[in-house]
């Protein structure tokens, strides 16, 4: 019996040996010394032995607990060194690697032309206004002489909340909100979001507008021709040419939509002006004499003229762009452009 103690040292002490990591390590020690263990198996039956056996064996047995309880140590010293050694190397940091750049924001192209529109109209004497984007199925079309159930409402898709509430689908309750509140002169540009359900290559459900209004004694239809002129010439360049043609809104009379000289084929006719040579840019008009009324001004005694333009349509045709979904996907690429 007493060398297969030796032969259970032998074998401990290779086992030690193998463990490689502190795991290992441990399952050996508890293989040997654990409760179960064959070394703590061995001491226990020794019970059964005679004295002088028991002494002999015994001790030998012992000896080989507190060598291996040393080894054990030592192996445990060395092992704990390597994993931290492995961890340094492994978590080290090459302080001399190049930088990650964070990426720059920049501001979006449909911002910088409603900026740029804001900024010419601030320097004729305009003021900026904003109205809310939920509105009352009265601003966004009773007042502007849009009755329920009149055809005119289907020229504009809306997103009911309930019967009352929509999402505005254009600016224009901006000018009632304003005339409500003050007396003329008015001169006021209103930017914002306006939605309609609509989802194509020219169409997003939200989309930004523009209002303009201009209330005064004695305006004229010759100055709406002359701001608005100037004013496309300022975005488009002074070579522009533009035409009003007749149309219809039920919040003006007369009613005229502005087109420019298609920035892409310069009149010959392409795809982009639907080979028509023209683009149009907004709808305007003068405040027809009912919108007066609705807000209590005088039409007898005052005039005035009214306009609204779609931003990512004049922003489009500025920079080429030919899916207006392409401003809202947020592609870093496409923004970066701008
Ligand atoms: N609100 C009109 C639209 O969204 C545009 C417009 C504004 C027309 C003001 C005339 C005057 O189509």
């Amino acid at each position: 019996m007493i060398d297969d103690l030796e032969e259970l040292q032998k074998r401990a002490e290779a086992d030690i040996g193998a463990a490689k990591v502190e795991a290992e390590l441990a399952a050996v020690r508890v293989k040997y010394l654990g409760r179960k263990g064959l070394l703590t198996q061995y001491l226990r039956n020794l019970g059964q032995l005679s004295i002088e056996e028991k002494q002999i064996r015994g001790k030998r047995a012992n000896e080989i607990k507190n060598n291996l309880a040393s080894k054990f140590e030592e192996a445990q010293a060395i092992l704990t060194a390597l994993k931290k050694e492995t961890s340094f190397r492994e978590e080290a940091i090459d302080v001399t690697l190049p930088g990650r750049r964070s990426g720059c924001g920049r501001i979006h192209p449909v911002t910088q032309i409603l900026e740029e529109i804001c900024t010419i109209f601030a320097g004729i004497g305009f003021s900026i206004v904003e109205g809310p984007e939920i509105e009352n199925d009265y601003y966004n079309f009773e007042a502007l002489n849009i009755p329920k159930d009149h055809p005119a409402r289907d020229m504009q898709d809306t997103f009911y909340i309930d019967e009352n509430i929509v999402l505005r689908t254009h600016t224009s309750p901006v000018q009632i909100r304003i005339m409500e509140k003050q007396q003329p002169p008015v001169k006021i540009i209103s930017p914002g979001r306006v939605y309609r359900p609509d989802s194509d290559v020219s169409h997003t459900p939200m989309f930004h507008q523009v209002e303009g209004l201009l209330v005064d004694r004695g305006v004229t239809f010759g100055d709406l021709k002359g701001i608005l002129t100037s004013f496309l010439k300022q975005i488009f360049g002074e070579d522009t040419v533009l035409r009003f043609r007749p149309s219809y809104f039920p919040f003006t009379e007369p009613s005229a939509e502005v087109d420019i000289r298609c920035v892409m084929c310069q009149g010959r006719g392409c795809r982009v002006c639907g080979q028509s040579g023209w683009l149009e840019i907004l709808g305007s008009g003068m405040v027809d004499p009912a919108v007066f009324k609705n807000v209590g001004y005088d039409p007898e005694e005052f005039s005035g003229f009214a306009f609204g333009l779609g931003v990512e349509r004049i922003a489009m045709l500025k920079y080429g762009i030919s899916d207006i979904r392409l401003f809202f996907e947020n592609e870093k690429r496409f923004l970066q452009q701008f």
